[in-house]
This record gives C-alpha cells, structure tokens and sequence, in this order.
C-alpha cells in the first residue's frame, strides 16, 4: 500500500514541470486513480520518501515537492526551481535510476573521452600540455586551449566506442519510447560515437549541423609558416555536428505522444518545423565569465535544442555531462525540468554557481 501511492506520487511529480503542494498532488491522485485520497496519507509518504537517499521525491520547500533525485551522503546534489545537478560519474547514477524516467535527453560530452580525465584537466588547469594545446594565436587575439583529436590512434578509438556504447545502454533503459537524444560531436570522432551510439540500441534521425567558426584547423605547417603561407594543414572548421537519435517508439508517432509524450520534434512556429542547420554564434564573452568552463555552449543555440527536444514541451530532460551547466540553464529559461549530472566537483560547483545567471540572460 505504501508503496503504491509512492509510485503514484511519483509518477505524479514526473508528469508535472513545477513543484506542487500536499494538496495538488492529492487532488491529482484523486483523479488518477478515482475515489478519495487522505492528504494526510500522501503528506506522510511525502515526508517519509523525500527523507531517504537516492529518493527521486524532492522536497523543494516547505510543503512543495518536484520529482528529481537525492543523493547519497558522498554524493552532493544541487536543486533549484525545477533543475537539478548531481555531482556523479553519469554511468554510476544512470545505473540507479529507473526505466522509462527521461523524456530528453541533450548533451555535450567529451569528445575523445580523455580530455576530461583527472590527470588531463590537472594538465590544463596547470597549463601544463596534456591533450589540451594552445592554438597559435590568430589575428592578433590569443585563443583559449582546445583538445586535440588528431592525435588519437587506434586504441584510444577503440575506448572512445567502448564508453559510448557502454553510455547508450544505460541512457536507453532510463529514457521513455520516442525519446531523442542530441549529442554534441566532432567531425573526427562523429563516426565512432554515432555507430556505438546505434549499437546499443538508438536509432539514427540524422545530424544537427551547427554552423559555427570554432578556431580548430586553418594553420600553416608548425614551424614553417612563412615557407608555406598559403598551405594550412586541416580545413579551418566552420560546423559542428550534433548527432541525432531517438529509442524506437512504442507504436505510431501519434500513439507515442498520447502515451509518453515523447517521439517528434516542437516546431519554431506552426509554418516552420525544427531545421537541422541551425546558424550559432561562438559562446559569447559574457556568458564565459559567469561560467568559466572550457567547453561552455551558448545560451541562445542551447534554449533551440532543449525547446526542439520535447514535442509537447514537457518531461524530465537529462544531460548526464553538464560541465558548466548551460543546458539546465537552457531547461530553466525554456520552462522544461532537467537534471545535469557533473563528475567534476570543480565543475559541478561552477555549474550550481551560473546556472541561475545564465537563466536569467
Ligand atoms: C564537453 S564538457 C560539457 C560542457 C557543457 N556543455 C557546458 O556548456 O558547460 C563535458 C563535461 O562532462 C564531464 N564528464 C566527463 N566524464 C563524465 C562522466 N563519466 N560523468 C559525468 N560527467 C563527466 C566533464 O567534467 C565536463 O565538464
């Protein structure tokens, strides 16, 4: 019994973006299930659940409770309004979570795997080398550090489908039938990402080109520049792609979105669908410096792809490598619940501090 009107709450709370009170989620269960409901009952197992670790009821203020996730005592969770972030491994805490619990899924990952390793990001905060390198400066301005994929062989190759395969299972049990998933890339590792991506069990729905100058390639050979001024050694880059998959639907798309309310794309506007080139600025100085992560995305082509993300505009969406957090950021600002999830205490604590200041932009 008690663990039914759990589920039914939390179902409840899933279903709905805001926090609701004792009284609200009585009167919805009413609904549901027919009858009367004892609020006394549901404020008792509210009480009870929010209370335990690794609960997904969280209570965000006095009598008002909102479906997210409480940590276990090593493992610190941020809540704000509807956004959560969770300093976790992103494998480690989808392993915990239930089937069927994400309706979204958008994410900017590390690319090449490594770059984000212990030892590589102690490389680049000591300014040290490591996988990360300063591009030669380019029209005078100084340009921030970048990962270098060039330098991949085989074995890391090999890592990098490893981990994405092992990554898409687990984000395949926890996301509901019709979910898409949006993942960042790279013209060099795109490849190996999509294929292991499919091999756990996603279906292709074709690319995002984001059409943007990023400052990779474009320089003459290392040290014979004036030699060869008109050669450069890669193209100068001036898209990124984003990888577009989606769990295969339960029934006809129709069927999908009465059920889950997952399985398209939300329009722009009645006449204009959702594109796939979508034409961004590089992340802008601003936005740096309220979060100072490497690899921050910008606001703007964020807000695009959270809004694109969930046809209907609800649903819990997740970005289980949330950096700098502007995709949470992103969910606040477009109204749609969202759980970041960081390994990096350094990153997680830089994610909990700009979230509400990018929200705000
Ligand atoms: C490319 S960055 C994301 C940047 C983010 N899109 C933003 O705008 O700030 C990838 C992030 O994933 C984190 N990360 C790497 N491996 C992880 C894992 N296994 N679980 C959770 N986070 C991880 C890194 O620390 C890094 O902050």
């Amino acid at each position: 019994m008690a663990e039914a009107i759990k589920e039914d709450i939390v179902k409840i709370l899933r279903e709905n973006e805001n926090p609701l009170s004792v009284k609200e989620i009585s009167l919805l269960l009413q609904k549901e299930k027919g009858g009367s409901v004892c609020p006394s009952t549901v404020r008792s197992s509210l009480l009870h659940n929010s209370a335990k670790d690794g609960s997904c009821i969280v209570r965000v203020s006095r009598g008002q409770y909102c479906y997210g996730f409480v940590g276990r005592d090593d493992r610190d969770v941020w809540t704000w309004r509807s956004q959560t972030v969770v300093n976790d491994d992103c494998l480690h805490w989808l392993r915990e979570q239930p089937p069927s619990s994400i309706h979204a899924i958008v994410t900017d990952p590390p690319y090449g795997v490594v770059e984000y390793r212990e030892d590589q990001q102690a490389k680049l905060r000591s300014g040290r080398g490591g996988v990360w390198r300063q591009p030669p400066s380019f029209d005078g301005h100084r340009r921030s550090p970048l990962p270098r994929f060039t330098t991949l062989n085989g074995s890391d190759k090999e890592d990098i489908f490893a981990f994405f395969e092992a990554l898409s299972v687990e984000l395949l049990r926890v996301a509901v039938p019709g979910a898409n998933l949006i993942m960042a890339s790279n013209p060099l590792v795109v490849h190996i990402v999509s294929s292991a991506l499919e091999k756990g069990g996603w279906e292709p729905r074709g690319q995002l080109i984001r059409l943007v100058q990023t400052m990779r390639g474009g320089d003459r050979p290392k040290g014979h520049e004036a030699e060869y001024s008109m050669v450069s050694v890669m193209p100068r880059s001036q898209w990124e792609p984003w990888i577009v998959m989606r769990k295969p639907l339960d029934g006809t798309v129709a069927r999908n979105l009465v059920k889950w309310g997952t399985g398209g794309f939300r329009r722009i506007s009645e006449d204009s669908p959702f594109g796939d080139v979508i034409k961004s600025s590089p992340t802008s100085r601003k936005e740096k410096q309220i979060a100072p992560h490497p690899s921050l995305k910008p606001q703007k082509l964020m807000r695009d792809l959270v809004s694109a993300s969930l046809p209907l505009g609800r649903g819990v969406l997740l970005d289980p490598f949330c950096g700098g957090g502007s995709t949470v950021a992103a969910a606040e600002a477009s109204g749609i619940t969202s759980i970041g999830i960081e390994r990096d205490k350094y990153y997680f604590d830089l994610a909990a501090d700009a979230i509400p200041k990018l929200a705000r932009l």
